[in-house]
């Protein structure tokens, strides 16, 4: 078993996705190991996605990500980080599989409703960035 971070994004919080969203990963086999809801500040967001500093969209992006309220969840599953990121589907909703979470819920490419960890390395900081161990030691 492995540990991935997904966070459910302010346009999906917004519209009274989250439920839904959790629903849809429980359903694919996913265990919530812990859950919160947050709201990043400017900084937070920037630090969160730094490694797309230099992108056009990097302003907008942490705009909407200070917008509103997120939903930060560590799950579980085995190989979770590359079965989570199949299950969130393509960055842009117009291009991703039928069934996964921004095919049934995301609005645009920037307004995609979930994040999910896209490697084991980056999904221990990320679990990090929302959560302390001793939010994991529960289960
Ligand atoms: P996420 O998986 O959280 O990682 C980076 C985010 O940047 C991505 O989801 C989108 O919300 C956003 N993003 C990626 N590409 C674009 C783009 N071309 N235009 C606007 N936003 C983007």
């Amino acid at each position: 078993m492995s540990l991935t971070l997904a966070i459910v994004k302010p346009d999906a919080v917004a519209s009274k996705k989250t439920g839904a969203i959790v629903a849809h990963l429980e359903r694919e086999g996913f265990t919530i190991r812990a859950l919160r809801m947050t709201r990043l500040n400017r900084g937070q967001a920037e630090s969160f996605y730094g490694v797309h500093r230099e992108r056009p969209f990097f302003q907008s992006l942490v705009s909407f990500m200070t917008s509103g309220p997120v939903a930060a969840m560590v799950l579980e599953a085995d190989d979770a980080v590359p079965r989570l990121r199949e299950a969130i589907g393509a960055t842009d909703p117009a291009e991703a599989a039928p069934d996964t979470v921004r095919a049934l819920f995301a609005e645009s490419k920037e307004r995609n409703a979930i994040h999910a960890s896209d490697s084991d390395e980056n999904a221990e900081i990320e679990i990090g960035f929302f959560f302390s161990t001793s939010d994991l030691l529960a289960l």
